[in-house]
């Protein structure tokens, strides 16, 4: 791959300084979910010897065998790489960390069962944790998203358990399926710090990134920790305002895919996340926005994000709307139809069902009667794992077989490939409703299918 081996050979043009100070710096990494995992292993890359701990010894047993607890495209061939330079390695044991100099801890924040906060403990008990274990002149760098106020309240927690350490904040803003070059190559690099010494040791950590020419963002520890949400917030704003557009255009008989097409082309909206459809799922986008309401209650500013429910219920709305368009279609009793679902993931490239809007979906329908086969190149595992009641395909022509509707709901590249008249001869009834506007609506009806999508006139 292009970007592995452009990212490898990294270490050959960085400076004879930078050279020595990677030799030098040693890294630990706190979590190996999604963030910690990928975080340690670019790290890796550029040449730092890297710990990560993970509290889950099946993980970490996974990690050092060269397998990662999650799909991201190349990462687990750069995992192998890096393992096989013997500078990258995993452990439960806190004390492993005890000779690294730089601390990254890349927790999750769930939300709440029982609120829209976000869950905080795996973030304090990792901080208790690490205390004991920090050398002096040590720098611990949350990368967790996280409530404002949050990394000042570690900062006072270290001060008392650990005051040689130092403490700062660095969100990260990687995307699920572009994880490495997000990564390596991040659009910005924002840190929260309270120090020059601080600023001057995260330099030294990302100098071969900085040295491509990368945005250096410093700023206070509350405004590093917003600028996560603040993005993420606006990122889910674009998704729903354009799915408000939808419901718009269903409404007056217009064409949603024309219209972001046409508003995009002004560079101050630009084309990017205007993707009209089932809308954002994840373990980001959703639990972000509640966590921001919630803090935003706190600290008295609740009407400034008053706005962010409308965007929650907007999104949601997405989801029983594709429904409508079932009953409308298949009629509105839908005991004993068979429907076939395309995408269990969030998003394509990945195999994360976290809020995945494709399985909320087909969960409703399975209740609502319906006979429901769902298939996913990558994500049947975790998906079964969640919703063990519904019934998947791991081929995808056992997935068509029958269906009285098929529901297109994550945009993998593959569903766009089909062999139309192939599966039109698999169906019951000919019919495709498009979750995501990513089909090609001549081609299928050329092929003799009903087609119908989100947002579209017919
Ligand atoms: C997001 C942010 O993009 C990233 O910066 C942050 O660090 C973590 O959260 P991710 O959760 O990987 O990343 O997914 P993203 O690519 O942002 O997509 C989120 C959801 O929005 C997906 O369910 C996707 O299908 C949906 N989406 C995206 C749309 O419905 N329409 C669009 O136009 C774009």
């Amino acid at each position: 791959m292009k970007i592995l081996a452009e990212h490898l050979n990294r270490s050959f043009w960085l400076s004879p300084a930078s050279r020595l100070s990677i030799m030098k710096l040693r890294l630990s990494v706190i979590g190996t979910g999604y963030l910690g995992a990928t975080h340690a292993v670019c790290m890796s890359s550029l040449g730092y010897n890297v710990v990560g701990i993970d509290h889950d010894p099946e993980k970490v047993a996974m990690l050092n065998d060269g397998h990662l607890p999650m799909y991201e495209p190349g990462l687990e061939e750069l995992l192998k790489e890096q393992l096989a330079t013997g500078k990258l390695s995993f452990s439960t044991d806190f004390a492993d960390l005890a000779t690294a100099d730089v601390h990254f801890v890349c927790v999750g924040t769930p939300q709440m069962k029982d609120s829209l906060a976000a869950d905080l403990t795996y973030i304090e008990s990792s901080i208790a944790a690490l205390s004991p274990h920090l050398k002096s002149g040590s720098l611990v760098v949350g990368k967790s998203t996280v409530p404002v106020g949050t990394a000042q309240h570690l900062r006072e927690t270290l001060a008392s358990t650990a005051p040689q350490a130092d403490l700062a904040w660095n969100p990260e803003f990687l995307r699920e399926g572009f994880a490495i070059e997000d990564t390596l190559r991040p659009n910005r690099l924002v840190i929260g710090v309270t120090s020059d010494r601080a600023e001057s040791i995260l330099r030294e950590v990302y100098a071969p990134i900085i040295a491509l020419g990368t945005p250096w963002i410093r700023a206070d520890l509350p405004t590093a920790e917003l600028v996560k949400v603040a993005a993420n917030s606006f990122l889910a704003t674009k998704i729903s305002f354009i799915n408000a557009m939808a419901e718009v255009c269903e409404a007056a008989n217009a064409d949603v895919t024309i219209l972001a097409n046409a508003i995009g082309y002004d560079p101050r909206i630009g084309h990017k996340f205007l993707q009209a459809g089932i809308g954002f799922g994840g373990g980001c986008l959703p639990k972000d926005l509640r966590a921001f309401m919630a803090r935003a209650g706190e600290l008295g500013a609740s009407q400034a994000l008053e706005f962010l429910r409308e965007i929650d219920a907007i999104n949601l709305r997405a989801r029983q709307r594709v429904i409508d368009v079932v009953r409308k279609f298949v009629g509105d009793d839908l005991t004993g139809k068979t429907i076939a679902i395309l995408g269990a993931a969030f998003k394509p490239e990945s195999d994360d069902v976290r809020d995945s809007p494709a399985l909320d979906i087909a969960a409703q329908l399975h209740t609502a009667g319906a006979l429901i086969k769902i298939h996913d190149p990558k994500a049947l595992v975790n998906a079964k794992k969640r919703f063990p009641l519904l019934s998947f395909a791991s081929n995808i022509n056992d997935c068509f077989k029958d269906a009285d509707c098929v529901l297109h709901l994550t945009e993998w590249r593959e569903y766009r490939q089909l062999d139309l008249e192939q599966i039109r001869g698999l169906v019951k009834n000919p019919l495709i409703i498009d979750g995501r506007n990513a089909l090609d609506r001549e081609a299928w009806r050329t092929a003799g299918w009903t087609f119908h999508a989100l947002g579209r006139s017919d």
